[in-house]
């Protein structure tokens, strides 16, 4: 660690593994409600706790994203960050933001009160005050990285994680507009959900994967930096149009079934430029770094990724099999695959990263690191292909066979009782990495 102000990232890092944790423990309630659905329905009914998981899920990969901006800029602009102490104060708007909105749900706190309570839309369900102060934060991000930025080493990565983290912030005002009609308002409310995670995020994903690529291969920049900017046209030019995906079925004119199928079945494409990326650098580089565990979950990351969204998004993807697929376990397979993959994997690679500098240590804890990454990884895949075996099954009896809704669900229990066995072992692998990395280091002989 050369510059003081990076140690903020630690206080990021940790608290969004602390996220992280509720997470996926919210996770494991969920798979178990599937297989006995009476399960705490009194004091935290499925919906309330499934809230939980996706916003958990989205606010620690934020956090880890701001933990890694936090980090890295330093190291790319060679200047500290302008302001730690907004830094922080960033970080506390988002914890009590946090908290609020999980008391209001909990809690059923001013129900029916526009300002305060409740809105109940998918993954963007945080009270109206939680989304403004999640505004005053990215406003206060902004300022203090872009300031950094500026007034420092001008780097592709540097640049392109700033356009990334300013289109998390303009895409999320869209979740400040919410009209009456139904369809408009699914229109915007995938402005954040799919641009977000098929846009902006991918570029964060992209300046990430190429400064671990400069630090642990050696490469030289001038290559990162083509691949880099070639990834971020790919990502841009498919990814914004491919919001037509989610026009299909929701009272858009019918030309959003070419445009959605055609631009979103290229988003494999910049997925599978960041696998070729990642192993190019690490096949030619010629640094011999000793955090293995870092290169392997950057490897793994893009491979995932390209699995989860490439593959599993590809499978979905196109207007005449979506009619099918449409909100089946299929899209619940894609959702986690492709989220773990991405956004999980380049996190938890950034952290396993840094962790050692933040902490003034040699990488440690190495093979217990690569442990977790094996054991994450396969138990994502499996409870993958359950969801997916369930999810297609699930669209033949229901939407060929015409059976009703849960009678289906009925027929797919067993597949059910496997991904919370899936959801088990996952929850295992994530405890071996929070000890391989926030656990006592091990210091060599
Ligand atoms: C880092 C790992 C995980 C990620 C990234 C993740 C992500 C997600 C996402 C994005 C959704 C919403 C899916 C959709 O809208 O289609 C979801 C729902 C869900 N997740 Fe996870 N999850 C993870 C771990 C787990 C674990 C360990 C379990 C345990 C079994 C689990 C069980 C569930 C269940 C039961 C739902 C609700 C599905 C439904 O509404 O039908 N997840 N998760
Ligand atoms: C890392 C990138 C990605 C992530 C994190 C992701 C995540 C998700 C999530 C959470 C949903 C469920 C949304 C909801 O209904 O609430 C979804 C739906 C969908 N995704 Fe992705 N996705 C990614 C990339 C892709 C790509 C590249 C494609 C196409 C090749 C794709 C195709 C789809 C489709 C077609 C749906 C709608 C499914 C339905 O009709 O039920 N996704 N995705
Ligand atoms: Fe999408």
């Amino acid at each position: 660690m050369k510059y003081p102000s990076q140690k903020i990232a630690l206080w990021y890092f940790a608290i969004a593994m602390a996220l992280f944790a509720v997470q996926i423990l919210a996770g494991a309630v969920l798979g178990y409600i599937y297989v006995q659905p009476n399960f705490l329905s009194v004091v935290a009914p499925f919906n309330i706790i499934r809230m939980l998981h996706t916003n958990a899920l989205i606010v620690w990969l934020l956090l880890g994203f701001f933990g890694a901006a936090y980090y890295l800029i330093p190291e790319e602009t060679e200047r500290d960050i302008q302001s730690p102490a907004l830094a922080y104060l960033q970080l506390a708007i988002l914890v009590l933001g946090t908290l609020g909105a999980v008391l209001t749900y909990v809690f059923h706190l001013f129900e029916g009160n526009p300002i305060l309570g409740q809105q109940g839309r998918e993954f963007l369900e945080q009270p109206l005050w939680v989304k403004i102060g999640i505004v005053a934060a990215a406003l206060i991000f902004l300022y203090n990285i872009t300031m950094t930025v500026l007034k420092g080493r001008k780097t592709a990565v540097a640049n392109v994680l700033l356009i990334g983290l300013w289109g998390i912030a303009l895409f999320f005002l869209f979740a400040l507009y919410n009209p009456k009609n139904l369809s408009i308002d699914k229109l915007y409310w995938w402005y954040v959900v799919h641009i977000w995670v098929e846009g902006v995020w991918e570029l964060v994903m992209a300046s990430i994967l190429a400064f671990l690529m400069l630090k642990l291969t050696g490469i030289d920049r001038e290559v990162v930096d083509k691949w880099i900017y070639a990834i971020v046209a790919l990502s841009l030019f498919t990814g914004l149009l491919g919001t037509g995906h989610h026009y299909y079925w929701i009272g858009t004119p019918g030309y959003w079934q070419w445009i959605g199928s055609i631009f979103s079945a290229l988003e494999i494409v910049p997925f599978f430029a960041m696998v070729v990326f990642a192993f190019m650098m690490v096949w030619k580089g010629g640094r011999d770094h000793p955090n293995k565990a870092a290169i392997l979950w950057a490897l793994g990351s893009t491979v995932l990724a390209f699995f989860g969204a490439g593959v599993w998004g590809f499978m979905h993807t196109l207007a005449p099999i979506n009619y099918y697929t449409h909100g089946t376990q299929v899209t619940a397979a894609h959702a986690h695959l492709a989220f773990f993959g991405a956004y999980v994997s380049m996190n938890l690679a950034m952290i396993t990263y840094a962790m050692p500098y933040l902490r003034k240590s040699e990488p440690y804890n190495q093979i217990l690191n690569m442990a977790s990454f094996w054991l994450m990884a396969s138990a994502m895949a499996f409870m993958t292909f359950t969801l997916t075996f369930a999810g297609i099954l699930q669209t033949h009896l229901q939407r060929v066979m015409g059976q009703s809704y849960m009678e289906v669900q009925d027929q797919l229990a067993l597949f059910y009782w496997m991904r919370l066995g899936a959801g088990l072992v996952f929850i295992i692998g994530a405890l071996m990495f929070l000890y391989a990395t926030f656990g006592p280091k091990r210091v060599r002989a």
